[in-house]
């Protein structure tokens, strides 16, 4: 199933670059939704394992980040006399580990705080430097051997009160922004609510409702367990008696404030919420579908099963496509030039679609989970 993510990811990617405004395959993708500042981008961040987005108090994500993480095996080795010289770990992941952009092609960023300078820069290239808001996505692929392939799309947060060169109609705005990645039939809702606020007034989860009133795309994330006051918890929420959700919640803990501002890493901000979920009386007995790596695993279960369900009508557009695109090669007198840059695409894409065929037929006898 692995690769048959993969090629799912690459010919998204092939359309987008491509430059078709509609893309002819819903391929499915995970959104993340929720309030401003209730934990969105560092619910990604810790799912992709590394600090690279920006985060914060306040309006910090302003444009649609789509995220592709690319699973991609590590393949740097030491060279021959090497061998003992440890550590070359550092070194090793930098080398297997880096992000591109799909507004500025064929440059490897290496250096993940480069990532989040260029996400802020390009931002700011949109929008101005205060506060305002763009529907205008910023694309970003993540290579790295310690992910797993998924399609994650960071938003900016549901809010209502313009502030600096906001629009005023600034929750119309961010609503109809959201709308157009929640409402596909087979994008995955990621409704992120701070644990230490009502679930009863959760603009996320209430926004999912409206997309997805079955609840069969939407997974909740409850944020900021941490800071919930003492004596209360999640437990009544996650055994579904508050506002039930077929795929259920998962608690997580990110970084504060105070983390972001001190640099703590990653890795230490992970064991911090093993520890807490293990040591919690309340979730002590839970805890291995409490946090990040459950969320994780757990996502890509969920993204598994909705490619198998939606596999039949993916394959069916893919061929009609193929067919209509042969067509147009063989009525325009078989390949043209070198130049010309449909013929690209045409060439991209049906490289693609058989690829998508051979990886639909080599699994169809095993597309149990
Ligand atoms: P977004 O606006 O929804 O993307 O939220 P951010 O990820 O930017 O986080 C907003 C603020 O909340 C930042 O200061 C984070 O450090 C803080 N925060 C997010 N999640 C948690 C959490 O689980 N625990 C604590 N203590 N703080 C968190
Ligand atoms: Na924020
Ligand atoms: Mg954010």
């Amino acid at each position: 199933m692995e690769s048959l993510i993969a090629v799912v990811n690459k010919l998204q990617d092939a359309f987008a670059a491509s430059g078709l405004t509609s893309n002819p395959i819903d391929l499915p993708q995970i959104a993340v939704i929720g309030s401003q500042s209730s934990g969105k981008s560092s619910v990604l961040e810790n799912i992709v394992g590394r600090d690279f987005l920006p985060r914060g108090t306040g309006i910090v994500t302003r444009r649609p980040l789509v995220l592709q993480l690319i699973n991609r095996p590590a393949t740097s080795t030491k060279k021959e006399g090497e061998a003992g010289s440890e550590p070359t770990s550092d070194k090793a992941s930098n080398q297997d580990e880096w992000g591109e952009f799909l507004h500025r092609p064929g440059e490897k960023f290496f250096d993940f705080n480069k990532i989040r300078d260029e996400i802020v820069a390009d931002t700011e290239l949109k929008t101005g430097k205060n506060a305002g808001i763009s529907p205008l996505p910023i694309g970003l692929r993540i290579f790295s051997p310690h992910v797993l392939t998924l399609t994650l799309i960071d938003l900016p947060g549901l809010t209502k009160v313009p502030v600096g060169d906001q629009p005023r109609d600034i929750e119309r705005q961010i609503r109809e922004m959201l709308l157009k990645f929640i409402m596909k039939p087979n994008s995955i809702i990621l409704a992120v609510t701070a644990a230490n606020t009502d679930l009863a007034n959760s603009d996320g989860l209430k926004m999912a409702r409206e997309c997805d009133p079955e609840g069969t795309r939407t997974i909740g994330v409850l944020t900021k367990v941490d800071l919930m006051d003492q004596g209360t918890d999640v437990v009544d929420i996650l055994a579904g008696r508050i506002i039930p959700l077929r795929l259920g919640y998962v608690p997580v803990v990110n970084r504060g404030q105070r983390d972001i501002d001190q640099k703590r890493p990653i890795a230490a901000a992970l064991e911090h919420e093993k520890q807490f979920f293990e040591n919690h009386s309340s979730y002590r007995s839970k805890a291995s579908y409490c946090g990040t790596p459950y969320l994780t695993r757990r996502l890509n279960t969920i993204l598994m099963h909705h490619i198998k369900a939606t596999l039949p009508d993916i394959k069916q557009k893919i061929s009609s496509n193929l067919t209509k695109y042969e067509q147009e090669l063989a009525s325009l007198g078989g390949p043209q030039g070198e130049g010309s840059n449909s013929n690209v695409i045409l060439q991209i894409i049906t490289e693609f679609c058989a690829e998508f065929r051979t990886a639909i037929d080599g699994n169809s006898g095993d597309l149990s989970l």
